[in-house]
């Protein structure tokens, strides 16, 4: 299965990631996560040592411009690949993680060297076969070519109760079932109180969102220690597990 995460800045795409990917593990099934934000800190969320140390490998110049047989302003449209993930994988605790990192938005459509390299690894990556993958995505689908969105069976657009995440959900929504993801639902994060959910059910369609997640006290704590681990113990966990068993039930 295939699941990709999206969402306004902010809202807690990070947080769901690295909660479905310990839940899977919890559950005995064997993860890739993706790290596909240029300010990458799903590795730090799910305790890899020396995070500070891995290099995204949308930063490996040398690497990119070898891979792509840069010469002057023409590159190979496929260039070799298949040995990347493999090569860049860390693992820890059960779970592997390839930090991708990412090119600048506005520049996700452009014909650059990085930009074709990162939507081939993309592809390379939603071929995999003997694990699942959980993409923490920048903010949309934009580095998303169709053939690669129609291998996802998952993106959950992560919304918090506001209104400009509603819109962000919005935009990203049809986006995505554009390029042909099988499932968009949402994940209604930072819930505090019954009205927040009110707002979102009303904004979004009930139908649209797939579960919540309750605002949690422990962030102060998780961000001033960098300690994600804590979460385990909050009722978030059990929600994500709840959302988990949603995503398996529906199959993939
Ligand atoms: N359920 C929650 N309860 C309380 N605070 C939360 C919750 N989820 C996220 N947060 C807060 O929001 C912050 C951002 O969360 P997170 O890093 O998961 O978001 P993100 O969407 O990945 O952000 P970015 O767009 O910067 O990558 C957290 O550091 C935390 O302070
Ligand atoms: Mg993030």
């Amino acid at each position: 299965m295939k699941i990709g995460i999206a969402g306004k800045g902010g809202v807690g795409k990070t947080t769901l990631a690295g909660l479905i990917c310990w839940v899977l593990k919890d559950l005995g099934i064997r993860v890739l996560a993706v790290d596909a934000d240029p300010d990458a800190n799903l590795g730090s969320f799910l305790g890899f040592p020396e995070v500070e140390k891995i290099t995204p490998i949308i930063q490996m110049k040398e690497l990119i411009s070898e891979r792509m047989e840069v010469k002057g302003a023409f590159y190979k449209l496929t260039p070799k690949i298949d040995d990347i993930p493999d090569r860049f994988m860390k693992e820890h605790e059960g779970i592997k993680l390839i930090v991708m990192g990412t090119v600048k938005s506005g520049d996700a459509g452009c014909v650059c060297p990085e930009s074709t390299f990162l939507r081939r690894l993309l592809h390379q990556i939603a071929l995999r076969k003997d694990e699942y993958i959980v993409v923490d995505f920048e903010a949309g689908v934009e580095h998303l070519g169709r053939g690669t969105a129609e291998k996802f069976d998952y993106l959950l657009i992560v919304v918090e109760p506001s209104k400009l995440s509603v819109e962000s959900f919005m935009r990203i929504y049809p986006l995505a079932k554009d390029i042909g993801i099988k499932r968009v639902l949402g994940i209604a994060n930072k819930i505090r109180e019954e009205k927040d959910k009110e707002f979102l059910d009303l904004h979004l369609d009930r139908d649209k969102i797939l579960g919540y997640l309750s605002f949690s006290n422990l962030f102060s704590e998780v961000n001033r220690m960098s300690n994600w681990r804590i979460l385990k113990e909050d009722r978030i966990y059990v929600e994500a597990k709840g959302i988990v068993k949603k995503l398996l039930n529906s199959g993939g």
